[in-house]
C-alpha cells in the first residue's frame, strides 16, 4: 500500500523590511499602516493558511554609518500588530519573532499568554537568539551576552517561560454561588525559578491560556540551534527550501528528535519560500527575472558587495566589473545589526569565486548580485507551483512553507486565488479550518495531552 499523502502547511510571512519587497511596483503599499497588515492577514485566512508570521529586528541595521536601505521605513512592535490582527481574524495563527537575549521571561510569557487569550488559542512564539552588541545598546545591558552563551540563555528563557505558562492549571477561579463572588486559589500562578540566567520568584498574573503554551518556533541553524529546536520547539523556520538542501536539513533535524523522546511529527520544518506566478511557466520565468532586477538596484548591489568586502565601495560603478581589491578581514564589520554577518565565513574565497563567475559570464557587479542572490523558490504557472510545492512536501524537503511575497500587502492574493484551490483539489490542503487553535491546524498535541500521555506510560 502506498504511503498516505502528507497534508501541507502554509503560512504567510509579512514581507515589510527586507530585500524582497519591490517598493517601486505601483501595487506596493505601506508596511506599517494597519490596513496593510489587515489585508495580508485576511488573504491568508481566506486561503485557510495555518498562520501569519512576523520577523523582528530590534534596531535598524546600518552599513557604513547609514541606515540599511529598506530599514529606513522602521519596524513596528510585534505584539501590538498581532493583537490588532487577532481582532480582524478568527482562525489564522499569529506567530511573533521575539528575542530571548534582550527580553525577560516574565514579560514575554505574559505577552504571549495574553495574545493566546485574546486570539482564543492562536499564538506562536519564534524564539530567536540574535545577540549583537549593536542591538544590545538599545537595552540596559547592551552587548552583555557573549555569542556562545546565547543558547544557554535561550534554553533557560524558554524553560522559565514554560514554568510561568504552567503555573496556572485552568481550574483556579471558582465561582461561589452562595455569595456570588469569584475566588482565586492563592497558589495560582506562583513560581520559583533559580538558574544561571534567571533567579526569579513571584506570581504570574495571566490564567492558563487556551493552548496551554504558545506554539514554539525556532530559527537558528547552528548545531546548537538545531539541538534547541529538537529538544524544545514545535516548528523550525529555516532557509532551506530547495530539493537537496531542504532534504538534508529535514533529515538532520528530524533525526535529532528521538534522543529527546520525541516523534518526527512533533517538530515541523517550515522553510521560507518566495514565488512568482504567470499564466505560463515561460511568462513566470520572465516576470521572476524582472522582479530580481527590481529587488537589486545598482545601489543595493553595491551595498551587498560592501557587506562581503567589508569596505566602502561607493566609488565603484554597479554596472562595471568587480573590485580588484580583496575583502577586508577585520573584527569591526561595516554592517551593524545584521544577524546574517556570519553567512560569509571566508570573504576572500567568496570574492575570488565571484570574480571568476563575473569574468566567465561577463557580469557587472549588479548582474553578479542578481544571479548569485536567492532565486525565487517557486516559479511557474499556478499548476506548476502547486505541483512543485506538493512534490517537495511529499519528498520530505519540508512539512510546508512560509511564503514571502514580493509585494506588500497584496502579493499573496493571486496565490490564494489560483494555487490554493489546486492544492485543495489534490486533497493535500484543507478546504475548511477543522479546529480553532493553531496547535489544531498544525496537528500538534496540547501540552496537557502530552503530560497525561507521559504520566500514563
Ligand atoms: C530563516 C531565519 C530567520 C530568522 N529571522 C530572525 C528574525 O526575524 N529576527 C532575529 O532577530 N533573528 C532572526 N534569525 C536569527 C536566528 O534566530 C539566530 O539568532 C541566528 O541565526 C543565530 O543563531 P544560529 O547560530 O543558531 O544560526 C533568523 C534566522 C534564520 C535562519
Amino acid at each position: 500500500m502506498s504511503k498516505p499523502l502528507k497534508q501541507i502547511h502554509l503560512a504567510a510571512h509579512f514581507p515589510g523590511v527586507n530585500n524582497t519587497t519591490v517598493w517601486s511596483d505601483p501595487a506596493a503599499g505601506s508596511h506599517i499602516e494597519f490596513s496593510s497588515f489587515a489585508h495580508f492577514a485576511r488573504t491568508a485566512e481566506r486561503a485557510k493558511f495555518d498562520f501569519l508570521f512576523l520577523a523582528e529586528g530590534l534596531r535598524l541595521r546600518e552599513q557604513g554609518g547609514k541606515i540599511y536601505d529598506l530599514d529606513v521605513v522602521g519596524r513596528p512592535d510585534t505584539f501590538t500588530v498581532l493583537a490588532a490582527l487577532a481582532a480582524v481574524t478568527e482562525h489564522l495563527g499569529l506567530t511573533g519573532t521575539i528575542n530571548s537575549t534582550f527580553n525577560e521571561p516574565y514579560e514575554v510569557a505574559r505577552q504571549f499568554a495574553s495574545l493566546d487569550h485574546l486570539s482564543a488559542g492562536r499564538a506562536a512564539w519564534n524564539v530567536v537568539t540574535s545577540w549583537d552588541a549593536f542591538t544590545g545598546e538599545n537595552f540596559r545591558r547592551g552587548g552583555f551576552l557573549p555569542q556562545e552563551e546565547r543558547y544557554s540563555r535561550a534554553k533557560e528563557f524558554l524553560t522559565t517561560a514554560n514554568e510561568l505558562f504552567d503555573s496556572w492549571h485552568g481550574d483556579e477561579i471558582l465561582a461561589d454561588q452562595a455569595t456570588g463572588t469569584f475566588l482565586r486559589d492563592a497558589g495560582a500562578g506562583s513560581f520559583v525559578h533559580k538558574g544561571d540566567q534567571f533567579d526569579i520568584h513571584g506570581q504570574f498574573n495571566v490564567p492558563r491560556s487556551p493552548q496551554g503554551r504558545p506554539v514554539i518556533f525556532q530559527a537558528g541553524e547552528s548545531d546548537e540551534g538545531r539541538e534547541f529546536a529538537a529538544s524544545s520547539a514545535d516548528a523550525i523556520f529555516s532557509r532551506y527550501a530547495t530539493l537537496d538542501a531542504g532534504q538534508a536539513f529535514y533529515t538532520d533535524v528530524k533525526s535529532r528528535l528521538a534522543k529527546y523522546g520525541r516523534a518526527p511529527g512533533d517538530l515541523l520544518i517550515l522553510p521560507a519560500a518566495s514565488f512568482v506566478l504567470g499564466d505560463t511557466d515561460e511568462e513566470a520565468e520572465e516576470i521572476a527575472h524582472q522582479v530580481r532586477r527590481q529587488q537589486v538596484s545598482g545601489a543595493t548591489a553595491l551595498k551587498h558587495l560592501e557587506f562581503v568586502w567589508n569596505r566602502d565601495l561607493s566609488a565603484y560603478d554597479p554596472e562595471g566589473p568587480l573590485p580588484d581589491v580583496d575583502p577586508l578581514v577585520a573584527e569591526e564589520h561595516i554592517s551593524r545589526g545584521r544577524a546574517q554577518v556570519r553567512m560569509y565565513r571566508d570573504p576572500v574565497a567568496i570574492a575570488r569565486e565571484w570574480r571568476g563567475l563575473a569574468e566567465a559570464n561577463k557580469w557587472s557587479i549588479r548582474d553578479l548580485v542578481i544571479n548569485t542572490g536567492n532565486r525565487q523558490t517557486f516559479v511557474g504557472s499556478p499548476a506548476t507551483v502547486a505541483r512543485t510545492i506538493n512534490d517537495f512536501v511529499q519528498a520530505d524537503v519540508a512539512d510546508g512553507f512560509i511564503l514571502v511575497p514580493h509585494i506588500t500587502p497584496g502579493g499573496l492574493d493571486a496565490f490564494a486565488d489560483t494555487v490554493v484551490p489546486l492544492l485543495q483539489e489534490q486533497g493535500v490542503f484543507r478546504t475548511e479550518y477543522e479546529g480553532t487553535t493553531l496547535r489544531g491546524h498544525l496537528g500538534l498535541a496540547h501540552p496537557d495531552e502530552k503530560r497525561s500521555e507521559r504520566a500514563a506510560s
